[in-house]
C-alpha cells in the first residue's frame, strides 16, 4: 500500500488549504492510499540558523515537529504540501518547516512522488506554487501534476467549496499522484532506482 504525507502550511485547521487537501485524502482513500495529513501553520517552528549540526547528527538541531515529522516524511512514498499564499509567497511558518526538513534529513528522498497546492484569495498563487515545487525538484523527486493549476481560491474553506474546477483539479492530481506512486513501485522492484552521482559540490566558476 502506498503511503501519502500531506503537510498544510495553514494556521487554520478548516481553512481553504483544508478543504483542498481534503477534496486529495478523498481520492487517495478510494485509490487504497494510506494518508496522514499534519498541520504545521499553527505550530511554532523557527528558521534554520545555518549551524551545519545536522550533517554530522542527521537531524535538525532544534527538536521540535521538524524532527518528528522528518520520521513520517522518510515512510512516505509521496508527500503533498498545501499551502496558503501570504504576500505572493507560501505561509512564512510552512518556508521555515521545509527548509529545515529538507536540509536537515541526510535520507534519500529519490523517487518519493512530490505535489503542490496552494490557496489564495485572489494572487500570488503560481509563484508561491513555483516556490514549493523547487524542495522536489532539487531533490530528485518526481512532481505529480493535474489537469490545471493546483490552486483553490477563497477566504474560507465555503468560499473553496464552490471552486468546483479548483476541487477537481485537486481529486485527478491525487488520482495521478496514486498512479505514480504505484507505478514507480512497481519499476522500483523491476529495476531498482536509477543510480546518482553525487561528489561534485561547486560554489564558484573555478570550483574552489
Ligand atoms: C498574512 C496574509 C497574507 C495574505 N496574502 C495574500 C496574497 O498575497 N494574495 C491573496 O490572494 N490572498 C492572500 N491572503 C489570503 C489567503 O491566502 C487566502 O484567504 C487563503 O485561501 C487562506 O487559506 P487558509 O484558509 O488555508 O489559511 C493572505 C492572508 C494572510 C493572513
Amino acid at each position: 500500500m502506498s503511503r501519502v504525507l500531506l503537510i498544510n502550511g495553514s494556521p487554520r485547521a478548516h481553512g481553504c488549504t483544508a478543504a483542498a487537501l481534503e477534496e486529495m485524502i478523498g481520492v487517495f482513500r478510494a485509490e487504497g492510499v494510506e494518508t496522514d495529513l499534519i498541520q504545521v501553520g499553527n505550530k511554532d517552528i523557527r528558521g534554520c540558523i545555518s549551524c551545519g549540526k545536522c550533517s554530522a547528527a542527521g537531524k535538525c538541531v532544534f527538536d521540535d515537529p521538524v524532527n518528528e515529522i522528518a520520521q513520517k516524511f522518510e515512510k512516505a512514498d509521496g508527500l503533498v504540501i498545501g499551502s496558503p499564499v501570504y504576500y505572493g509567497s507560501p505561509n512564512g511558518t510552512l518556508l521555515s518547516f521545509l527548509d529545515r526538513l529538507f536540509y536537515s534529513t541526510p535520507w534519500s528522498k529519490h523517487f518519493k512522488v512530490g505535489a503542490a497546492v496552494v490557496s489564495c484569495r485572489r494572487g500570488g498563487n503560481t509563484a508561491s506554487f513555483d516556490a514549493l515545487n523547487k524542495y522536489f525538484t532539487i531533490s530528485s523527486m518526481p512532481v505529480a501534476s493535474s489537469t490545471y493549476w493546483n490552486q483553490v481560491h477563497g477566504f474560507t474553506a465555503e468560499d473553496v467549496k464552490k471552486d468546483l474546477e479548483g476541487l477537481q483539479t485537486m481529486r485527478n492530481l491525487a488520482r495521478n499522484m496514486a498512479f505514480m506512486m504505484r507505478a514507480i513501485a512497481d519499476a522500483k522492484e523491476k529495476y531498482g532506482l536509477p543510480e546518482l552521482e553525487g561528489s561534485a559540490f561547486t560554489s564558484f566558476p573555478d570550483g574552489k
